[in-house]
């Protein structure tokens, strides 16, 4: 008789908690105790811990199954606290200034009193001030730095809404805080100032190259995060797969709907705009009217969603262009289309 799977540690599934004073307070308590705690963020929901307890952050890599090498964003109040926690210099407090509380991380030279697993053993800290009111609110109650990285299983799309968080980790953590969909939906920027005079892209997002290069007065390289390049060392082929689908998928420069109706029925066909003709069951899109903050809001929902739906394969048609926002949302489906 087939068993059915138990949760990893006989516990029942997270209870989602709405932002009430009463919970928040439970909430800090939870986190200063060295618990996790599943936060809203306006990019993705994130799996917190208190940025300063070793121990508490070590769990954070075990409820996601995230290798060490892969260091964790730290999120502060505000750009003094920030300055608490590593040296910021004149690039980094000219992009704290323009774009913080906000969804831009920075990548800066730590202090010593972050402790070495969050930063995976580097010198340097990410470290972001988010915008979510609700998430300001358990920061303030908690009065600790939190590091946070996005709140699903490592490798798998990152949860834009409480019940997505439930669904990948509920049963490894107690707590979720409900501050209902993300407003960006996509993961913040992420951008190396350690050298001014040398910043570098290591993550597309809601806070474009242009709005960077603007308030820096020049142009911005791109690298990697310090995940991806020690997984170039350990396995070359592990690269480029993240934030991926378990159902296949397929990019298209373009999709019609004469290619999209002549396709496969059990295929889903992510249009990025609603498109014009007959439309099939199985079509769909990420904004009516292909606004980018449209589809970057519904991407990773509407991933998910057909990804749990039985499809063969999923096709999505790339945002044209890499200006702005499209340079984030076909980073992102590129890396859900990845093999690896
Ligand atoms: O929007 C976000 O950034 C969300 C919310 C919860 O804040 N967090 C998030 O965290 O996306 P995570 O862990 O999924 O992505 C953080 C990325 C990882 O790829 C990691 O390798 C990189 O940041 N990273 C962290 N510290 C770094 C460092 N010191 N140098 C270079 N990359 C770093
Ligand atoms: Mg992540």
């Amino acid at each position: 008789m087939p068993r059915k799977e138990k949760p990893t540690d006989g516990r029942r599934p997270a209870r989602i908690l709405s932002g009430t004073p009463a919970n928040l307070r439970a909430l800090a308590g939870v986190l200063k105790r060295g618990g996790l705690v599943g936060v809203p963020t306006e990019t993705v929901y994130g799996l917190a811990a208190d940025a300063l307890d070793s121990s508490a952050c070590a769990g954070i890599y075990r409820a996601k199954g995230r290798p060490p090498t892969d260091p964790l964003i730290v999120h502060v109040l505000s750009t003094r606290a920030a300055e608490g926690i590593a040296h910021l210099n004149p690039a980094a407090r000219r992009l704290a200034a323009a774009f913080w509380p906000g969804p831009l991380t920075l990548v800066v030279k730590k202090r010593g009193e972050v402790p070495d697993i969050v930063t995976a053993g580097l010198d340097s800290v990410a470290i972001r001030v988010p915008a979510h009111p609700l998430f300001r609110r358990l920061l303030r109650a908690t009065g600790r730095p939190l590091a946070a990285p996005s709140a699903n299983p490592f490798g798998y799309v990152s949860p834009t809404t409480a019940e997505h968080v439930r669904a990948g980790l509920g049963e490894r953590i107690g707590h979720i805080l409900d501050g209902g969909p993300c407003s960006v939906g996509l993961e913040s920027t992420i951008v190396d100032v350690r050298e001014p005079a040398r910043p570098r892209l290591l993550r597309p997002g809601a806070i474009t190259r242009e709005h960077l290069e603007k308030v820096l007065g020049r142009k911005i390289g791109t690298g990697r995060t310090a995940g991806s390049a020690r997984k170039a060392q350990l396995a070359p082929g592990m690269l480029k797969r993240h934030y991926s689908p378990r159902t296949p998928v397929v990019l298209h420069d373009r999709l019609t709907v004469k290619q999209a109706s002549a396709g496969g029925k059990q295929d889903a066909w992510v249009f990025a705009a609603r498109p014009k003709g007959e439309i099939g069951e199985n079509f769909f899109w990420l904004d009516p009217r292909g606004d980018l903050r449209g589809a970057a809001r519904r991407l990773f929902a509407l991933l998910r969603r057909l990804d749990s739906a039985g499809h063969t394969r999923i096709h999505l048609e790339k945002i044209p262009g890499d200006a702005g926002l499209a340079e984030a949302l076909n980073d992102r489906m590129a890396r859900a289309a990845a093999r690896g």
